[in-house]
């Protein structure tokens, strides 16, 4: 019964708008901004073993990488730990260095990825303390380790996660704000905007979901496209990596995600008048950089989505379309921004008319290695 589409055309798109309810639900009782206070008791963390830290390390596969990636730009900018993120498949090939001051971190919707659930024990194996940030209640990767920080998104029945990897990056938030107060990097009046800035990001994606015209526009204009490159840069990055990902997962169109930066080394070759280019530009530290990465695509006659601040006029001046984001903290932009990128997705794979809940060869969650 809980499975219900509730009049949503399928799961996923059901899913997408849950994103604000679900990403309160995983904020309560555990922030307080009249305290400037985040609590974890769940992870058992005190000041004592976060000093100890020697680094973190990320272990996660697919959408779930992507969700870390984000992490790392929070926790090192805010709690100025050393922060690695690697893919659970690679993990145990690398010969990890890990000490008993090293803390791994399983990041999993399900808690059933074998690859994860590997990494886990071979970092557990080698002395270190393992911790994850997980969904499903009492799943194996939660059982198995020290401490598990659950998100509260509800059973995610899309096989492309959606809601999952928005309450992650809301979990993310709250581990870089407490680990930044228990690391003393983090002062109670930072730790206090960073939380209303998490405070509001369910009403600022509630904005973002009343306008799906721009998406209709992009999924008749490009849905016959072969390629799509998404750019960003900073905590855009990860979301142009996650807004790829959703493309060929569930529209079965080739994409990649790449750093705005590194365009110049590689795929700037292939830019052309067939290749959409999705930008993921907010105002931000890096706007600049990015926007002039923006018009190099704009001089070799690339077609230009652009997703960026509603009222940014250098952006309409460039791009074919531009879809406008509410102007939020840089910290939380990534949880804005990707709400375009899956409804990009969405609305292409829709109007390809693809299995969108059921994509081929997929499996919500890969037990084999
Ligand atoms: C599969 C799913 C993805 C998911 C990945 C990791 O590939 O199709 O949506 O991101 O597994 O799953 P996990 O449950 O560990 O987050």
């Amino acid at each position: 019964i809980s499975a219900e589409k509730q009049g949503y055309k399928h799961f996923m798109l059901k899913e997408i708008f849950e994103q604000p309810a679900r990403i309160i639900d995983t904020l309560r009782g555990r922030v307080s901004v009249e305290r400037g206070e985040v609590n974890l008791p769940e992870l058992g963390l005190d000041e004592a073993s976060v000093q100890a830290i020697d680094k973190l390390v990320f272990v996660a596969c697919g959408t779930s990488y992507f969700a870390a990636q984000v992490g790392r730009y929070m926790i090192e900018q805010h709690a100025r730990i050393p922060v690695e993120v690697e893919l659970a498949s690679e993990f145990r090939y690398r010969d990890p260095i890990v000490s008993n001051n090293t803390v791994v971190i399983g990041v999993s919707q399900s808690g059933e990825t074998a690859d994860t659930l590997a990494a886990l024990r071979e970092a557990r194996a080698l002395g270190a303390r393992t911790l994850c940030i997980c969904n499903v209640i009492e799943s194996t990767i939660a059982r198995e380790s020290d401490g598990v920080l659950y998100t509260h998104a509800g059973p995610e029945i899309g096989v492309a996660s959606t809601k999952a990897f928005t309450t992650q990056l809301a979990a993310m938030g709250m581990l870089a704000i407490c680990l930044g107060q228990l690391r003393g990097a983090l002062g109670e009046e930072q730790a206090r905007e960073l939380i209303e800035a998490l405070r509001q990001v369910p009403a600022e994606m509630e904005v973002m979901l009343r306008d799906m015209a721009p998406y209709e526009t992009i999924a008749r204009q490009f849905s016959r496209s072969h390629s799509f490159l998404y750019l960003g840069r900073g905590n855009q990055f990860p979301i142009a990596a996650e807004g790829a990902l959703k493309l060929k997962e569930i529209s079965y169109i080739h994409a990649e995600g790449y750093a705005a930066g590194e365009m110049k080394h590689g795929p700037i070759a292939l830019i052309d008048k067939q290749l959409p280019v999705v930008v993921l530009c907010p105002r931000n530290r890096v706007y600049e950089k990015t926007a002039s990465n923006l018009e190099e695509v704009r001089a070799r006659g690339g077609r230009i989505i652009a997703i960026g601040n509603q009222d940014d006029s250098r952006l309409e001046a460039f791009a074919d379309v531009v879809i406008g984001l509410p102007e939020v903290p840089e910290f939380v932009q990534p949880l804005i921004s990707v709400v375009a990128v899956q409804l990009i997705a969405y609305h292409i794979a829709d109007f390809k008319g693809t299995d969108v809940d059921q994509p081929r060869n997929l499996a919500k969650s890969v037990t084999v290695e």
